[in-house]
């Protein structure tokens, strides 16, 4: 790993399983599956690397219309993944975290959930943040309904305090895997600065050294926050 300071958020849009899986003449759960694997590496290496928050894009508000089946499988191996990967999450000090609306998984995936966040909430290393049932759309309007709710004047750090992603803090790196150019409904408001890589690598081919070459290349950019 390089020497230079690494960025202390970063967010991954995870693409391309499917691709990678048609390429492999296999099935799309099949890539769905390589891809939780190279979840549990990339996080384990920021975790060493000293990155405090990764927030990763596992499901959004628009996955739902995928076939059903597909669905299902997302599920099943979520649950699978959280029940793995608290002895991951506790050698390593990882806190985890979830954010996006829960509500709409079964009371099973919502008790996982529940009960690792709570498992690894005095854990003081890396916060791997699961983006489930998230779409930025949606947590904007749940933050601006708490706001209300709470009584809160309207002003940037009241407004951040109702995110989902409250105490995170902004995102420094933006990577979206696939060659596919866009936001997709991420973390809108927390991207507002960030640093932005797209590469054409499919998820589940995506590596610890292509992840050290591009926190390389952001730490040439010059971030000037709007600035001179
Ligand atoms: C995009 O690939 C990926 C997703 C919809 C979800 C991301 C899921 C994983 C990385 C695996 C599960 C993760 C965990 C944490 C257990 P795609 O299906 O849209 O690929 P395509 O665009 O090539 O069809």
């Amino acid at each position: 790993m390089i020497n230079s300071s690494c960025p202390s958020h970063i967010a991954i849009i995870m693409d391309g399983n499917g691709r990678w899986a048609k390429q492999k003449d296999l099935k799309r759960t099949a890539g769905h599956e390589a891809g939780a694997k190279v979840v549990r590496n990339i996080t384990k290496y920021c975790a060493k690397i000293g990155v405090k928050y990764l927030t990763l894009y596992a499901f959004s508000t628009e996955n739902w219309t995928r076939p059903k089946l597909e669905v299902e499988y997302l599920m099943k191996l979520l649950e699978k993944y959280l029940k793995n990967e608290l002895e991951t999450f506790m050698q390593n000090s990882i806190r985890f975290k979830a954010i996006g609306d829960l509500s709409k998984f079964s009371k099973n995936l919502q008790k996982t959930i529940k009960d690792i966040e709570e498992k690894t909430l005095e854990n003081s290393g890396l916060t791997q943040v699961l983006a489930l049932n998230y779409g930025s759309k949606d947590e904007i309007i749940r933050a601006i309904k708490k706001l209300n709710e709470k009584k809160l004047e309207v002003n940037e750090e009241n407004f951040e305090s109702c995110l989902d992603t409250a105490g995170f803090g902004d995102v420094d790196l933006l990577i979206r895997t696939s060659g596919e150019i866009r936001l997709s409904n991420y973390l809108l408001w927390q991207n507002a600065y960030a640093e932005m890589f797209f590469t054409k690598t499919l998820w589940p081919d995506f590596t610890i050294e292509e992840l050290d070459n591009i926190i390389e290349d952001f730490n040439k950019r010059q971030r000037r926050f709007g600035g001179v």
